[in-house]
């Protein structure tokens, strides 16, 4: 019998994750590859945008390939070539979008643009068929934070976001200061489970009563000033805190960005109306995240739904991409060959 499913090749270079999926109809994974340049920028705290573009140059054909191989199709089973072409680093992003574009000329199959922070927020959506709508879509990654109003997964409309660090930002410079293991997220996690959440009351800034975006730099720096004095005048303390101590600044610095992205996504709940909760992003994979989100839903009158991304979708991969591209397919947003990647969006 003739397989009539829709295979779409995703493709995705945004940041620092090489990445390449197979995926039918919008949810059926059959194959998802990443290659991941944590090692790479470890040593230098943060992703250096040169490297990671020399990086995905070596990685993307053997990626694309694995992801075809593992997926068991041919070139003739797959319906069209995805790639997130926004937002990200343009010398990441191009090395994605060449291959997309290669592809889908010597293929000759159609080709489609997908925007990186849709796609993280269709990855939350992969599980669920009929989600009530309007929904509020939260996006908290390395670097964005972005509340949508999502009616449609082809259009969500943009409600707030940061105006200065994104969460993970926030996440992976705080890390750095207290010398804790690139990638910051999962350390930060990691060290404030022994923590205190209460121990030290750094700043919430909500920006206004109504304001829809975020702002974490102020509490970045009252960390570096907890740790180093205030106008960092007094002597680096890391080095001589105990465990403990880092512990408590790491759960208090969590419970703090926790508290801001929960209460943000609940006023912009209120406001449009929604009863269910989007949660996707490199920062959806941290537990305390989870936990009070799901805990707003739950208290909430009416409670509302939460739906959040698969752990391992929440970080960079081309699952999303294929995934989201499948919708565009459906209503023939195709892309030209003349595509560019573009680092806003
Ligand atoms: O979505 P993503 O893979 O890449 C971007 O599009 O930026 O997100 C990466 C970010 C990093 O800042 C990383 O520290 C953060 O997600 N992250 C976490 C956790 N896991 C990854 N932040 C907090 N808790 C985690 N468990
Ligand atoms: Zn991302």
């Amino acid at each position: 019998m003739q397989d009539k499913s829709i295979n779409i090749l995703g493709i995705e270079t945004s940041c620092d994750e090489t990445a390449a999926a197979v995926v039918a109809d919008g949810k059926i994974v059959k194959s998802s590859v990443i290659a991941s340049q944590t090692k790479l920028h470890e040593k230098y705290g943060g992703v250096v945008p040169e490297l990671a573009s020399r990086a995905h140059i070596e990685k993307i054909y053997p990626v694309i390939a694995e992801a075809i191989a593992q997926a068991n199709v041919v070139r003739d089973d797959i319906d069209a070539i995805a790639v997130a072409n926004q937002p990200g680093l343009t010398i990441a992003l191009i090395v994605g979008v060449t291959a997309a574009k290669t592809l889908s000329f010597t293929w000759n199959k159609p080709l489609i643009a997908i925007n990186h922070l849709h796609a993280h927020l269709q990855s939350a959506m992969l599980s669920e068929d009929n989600p009530q709508l309007p929904a509020v879509a939260l996006i908290v990654s390395g670097g964005h934070t972005c509340l949508y109003d999502y009616r449609s997964s082809l259009e969500p409309l943009l409600l707030g976001s940061t105006i200065d660090d994104a969460a993970g930002e926030a996440f992976d410079k705080v890390a750095t200061i207290l010398k804790l293991p690139y990638p910051g997220g999962p350390s930060i996690e990691k060290a404030a489970e022994k923590g205190n959440p209460d121990a030290i009351k750094f700043p919430r800034s909500m920006l206004g009563r109504d304001s829809l975006d975020f702002s974490f730099s102020g509490i970045k720096t009252a960390v570096l000033y907890y740790c180093r004095g205030q106008n960092m005048k007094g002597q680096n303390k890391v080095d001589s805190m105990s465990e403990q101590q880092i512990a408590d600044i790491a759960a208090s610095f969590q419970a703090a960005v926790v508290d801001v992205l929960v209460k943000k996504t609940k006023r912009a709940a209120d406001k449009i109306g929604a009863n269910t909760i989007l949660l996707g992003g490199g920062v959806a994979a941290n537990n305390q995240l989870r936990t009070r989100l799901q805990q707003m839903c739950d208290s909430d009158v009416p409670p509302k739904k939460l739906l959040i991304a698969p752990k391992q979708y929440c970080t960079d991969n081309a699952v999303m991409v294929a995934s989201l591209a499948y919708y565009k397919f459906k209503a023939g947003l195709f892309a030209e060959l003349t595509l560019e990647p573009k680092a806003t969006g």
